[in-house]
């Protein structure tokens, strides 16, 4: 199959009324990780890359390696997804290169780091979905602002800090035609999320339910959704690390977004655990090894792991098969035709 739009798999995924886990990548063994899961558990996935990412393994290596993943498994509807653009430039170049969607975050200034006023969101985002649509790309904007730091972005923070108002969400999806929107909820990049297992005082699930009243139509994407689990944290400090006792999000939090109009879940940090855990192990109880085979094949089976865990556990499992791509030629004929709605529907308080 072709790279496909992820605005037909958030389509698909809602007509099933299960999640797609968006799950980053630098290297090619993540993307192998990733596409064995998906084989494996018979699943449609969105592979994601940031803009450190894209630095890190450099456009057209990342470009032909997910190439190289359509290729090898026609199976699967696969989406290329530009995660945190921070610029109109930053999502158009992805576009130009190949991505089939972008994320325009224009809830932080360009700098990546400063939150942005309303309106300066609305106008970036809407730039954006002008210039995607026409192009058969979809894009994801979010509203308020998510905690910590991925890769060099982000506002910092516990993500409390700005959470979602829903009616700025309602007025944000209609103001620019967004095909998907990321909600802050509490939730935050990387390891340390929470100090305890979350509760409703830091992790606000009722904030999707009431956007998702609002918005039932609407594709909602929780960013920091990894869950950090107790035994991939235990592995890389049984050998040697050192990661401070931390919190993720529990799988039944996501699954509750999921039945409230999550679609997109975003996975970053469970895929960093457990590679670093095997290579780790590897290196302690194996000092003598020095192919780089022999640490990145555990650690890529590792990473598969989790991943098909997780697509099982979000409900896209079994679904690869369900629908044929469209290209992107055809999702730019449904923009301009008005096929594909950009118009949210939107309900009274
Ligand atoms: P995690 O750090 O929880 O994996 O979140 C990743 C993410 O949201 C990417 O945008």
């Amino acid at each position: 199959m072709p790279l496909v739009s992820t605005r037909q798999l958030l389509d698909e995924a809602a007509k099933g009324g299960y999640g797609v886990g968006a799950f980053n990548v630098n290297n090619m063994e993540q993307i192998q990780a990733i596409m064995e899961a998906a084989k494996d558990t018979n699943s449609p996935v969105i592979i994601q890359a940031s803009r450190g990412a894209r630095a890190y393994a450099q456009d057209n290596y990342l470009y032909h390696l997910m190439l190289a993943a359509a290729e090898l498994y026609p199976q699967i509807p696969l989406s290329m997804h530009l995660d945190h653009g921070n610029s109109f430039e930053t999502c158009k170049s992805a576009i130009e290169l190949g991505f089939t969607s972008v994320m325009m975050d224009g809830s932080l200034k360009p700098d990546g780091k400063t939150p942005a006023t309303f309106e300066e969101n609305v106008e970036v985002t809407k730039k954006v979905v002008d210039f995607s649509h026409e192009r058969g790309i979809s894009v994801e904007g979010e509203i308020g602002v998510l905690g910590g730091v991925e890769d060099g972005h982000g506002a910092g923070g516990t993500g409390l800090e700005h959470l979602t108002d829903p009616d700025q969400a309602v007025e944000f999806a209609e103001r620019t035609g967004v095909d998907s929107l990321a909600v802050a909820i509490g939730t935050s990049h990387g390891a340390y999320k929470f100090t305890k297992k979350p509760d409703g005082s830091v992790l606000k699930m009722e904030l999707v339910i009431a956007i998702h009243k609002r918005l039932p139509k609407t594709h909602l994407v929780m960013h920091g959704s990894s869950s950090v689990p107790k035994d991939l944290q235990d592995i890389i400090n049984q050998y040697g690390g050192k990661l401070k006792p931390t919190w993720g999000v529990p799988v039944e939090e996501i699954q509750l977004g999921i039945r409230n109009g999550v679609r997109k879940v975003n996975v970053d940090t469970d895929s960093r655990l457990a590679i670093t855990g095997a290579i780790r192990k590897v290196f302690v109880e194996q000092p003598e090894k020095f192919d780089p085979r022999d640490y990145l094949k555990p650690a890529r089976a590792a990473m598969q792991k989790v991943i098909a865990l997780r697509m099982t556990q979000f409900g896209q499992a079994g679904h690869a098969g369900d629908y044929k791509a469209i290209s992107i030629a055809d999702m730019a004929k449904g923009y301009a035709n008005g096929t594909l709605s950009t118009k949210p529907e939107v309900s009274a308080k």
